[in-house]
């Protein structure tokens, strides 16, 4: 398992989660962009990846001006649909609620739009209606 974050704060989080749970065996946290996902995964792994999860937005607690970016997390996406696994899946948890998340959150909407019909998506918004309520995407690789 990989998970990327370009914050150390947000990989030692994660790494000390894990190993406090005694789930850090055979996970690897790399600090970069979620972008150059195909450079850091090795290549005997590409189009065997079974589920990929995004979380957009800010770290909870943290730098609020350290934002998931419209076009790293777009190029994030067209990486690994190429990765995935036949009936692999992606989740896209995307936010609105900040400077720059709706624009995100709509270029993440338009994207799954144009897939072709090796993907299905499905759209899941909260039962609240709140134009602030984070929107989650998943995507199927039939
Ligand atoms: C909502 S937080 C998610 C934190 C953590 N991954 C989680 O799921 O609990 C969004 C994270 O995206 C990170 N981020 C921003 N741009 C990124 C990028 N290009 N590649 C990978 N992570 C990025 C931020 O540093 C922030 O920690």
């Amino acid at each position: 398992m990989y998970g990327f974050d370009i914050q150390s704060a947000a990989i030692n989080a994660t790494r000390e989660k894990l190993q406090h749970n005694q789930l850090i065996d055979g996970v690897t946290l790399i600090q970069a962009s979620h972008a150059d996902m195909a450079v850091h995964i090795p290549v005997h792994h590409h189009g065997s990846i079974k589920a990929c999860m995004f979380n957009l937005g800010y770290l909870p607690k943290g730098d609020k001006a350290i934002i998931t970016q419209t076009n790293s997390t777009l190029l994030a996406l067209i990486a690994v649909c190429s990765l995935l696994a036949p009936q692999g899946l992606v989740t896209i948890l995307a936010y609105s609620g900040h400077a720059g998340g709706d624009e995100e959150a709509d270029h993440v909407e338009q994207w799954a739009d144009q897939l072709d019909v090796q993907f299905s998506v499905s759209r899941f918004l909260s039962a609240i209606p709140s134009p602030s309520a984070p929107r989650l995407l998943v995507v199927h690789k039939r």
